[in-house]
């Protein structure tokens, strides 16, 4: 009996960028820092699906550690970049949100900002609704390869150039669960 020889490709090796650790202790300091300035005030805050998905909660869970409990959830998403790593000059918005946003507090939160195209969108379809504030928080920002201005308030870390996956950020739908933020030696 011939036996089938199953050939599999070697998983490629991931660099660490930034380690859970190093992560979750700057999420801890975001926390602080956006809990002071919204003492005392609603705040809703909304997700980019689905890359800041793990980011909002981890925030979340930093918000409320630092006494800002007041807040509430809800999600939008821009068209994605599919299989691919380039971004979208025209970003669409594929799933709106629930709430009203008209005289509220509202916090993007949003996993990495890199050409800034999809933000650009958001916000400025969001402030035609007319929210009190309007704010972003992003866990990474890719400065080097911005092509549109946008204004990010709260930010985790700078990063240089690399495609990077983890901490809720895919390359192609896998990754998003490796709680450390790592990058392929090619990229
Ligand atoms: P932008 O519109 O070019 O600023 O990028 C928008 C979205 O692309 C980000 O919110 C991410 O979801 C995704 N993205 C950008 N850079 C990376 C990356 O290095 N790894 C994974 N996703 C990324
Ligand atoms: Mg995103």
């Amino acid at each position: 009996m011939s036996e089938k020889v199953v050939v599999s490709e070697p998983e490629p090796e991931l660099i660490v960028l930034i380690s859970e650790a190093e992560k979750l202790a700057r999420i801890e300091e975001m926390g602080v820092e956006i809990a002071a300035d919204y003492q005392g005030k609603n705040v809703l805050l909304v997700g980019i699906l689905k890359g800041a998905v793990s980011f909002m909660s981890q925030l979340s869970d930093a918000l409320w550690k630092a006494e800002l409990t007041d807040f509430e959830w809800d999600f939008m998403a821009v068209t994605s970049y599919g299989s691919g790593t380039e971004s979208s000059r025209a970003p669409r918005i594929v799933n709106d949100l629930e709430t009203d946003i008209t005289g509220r507090h509202v916090l993007l939160v949003e996993d990495i900002v890199d050409s800034g195209f999809s933000l650009d969108k958001l916000v400025r379809v969001l402030l035609a609704r007319d929210p009190t504030s309007l704010e972003i928080a992003t866990l990474l920002s890719k400065p080097s390869r911005r092509e549109v201005a946008v204004e990010v308030k709260y930010i985790g870390f700078e990063i240089e150039n690399h495609f990077v996956v983890g901490a809720g950020m895919d390359k192609g739908q896998q990754y998003r669960g490796n709680p450390d933020i790592v990058y392929f030696p090619e990229g």
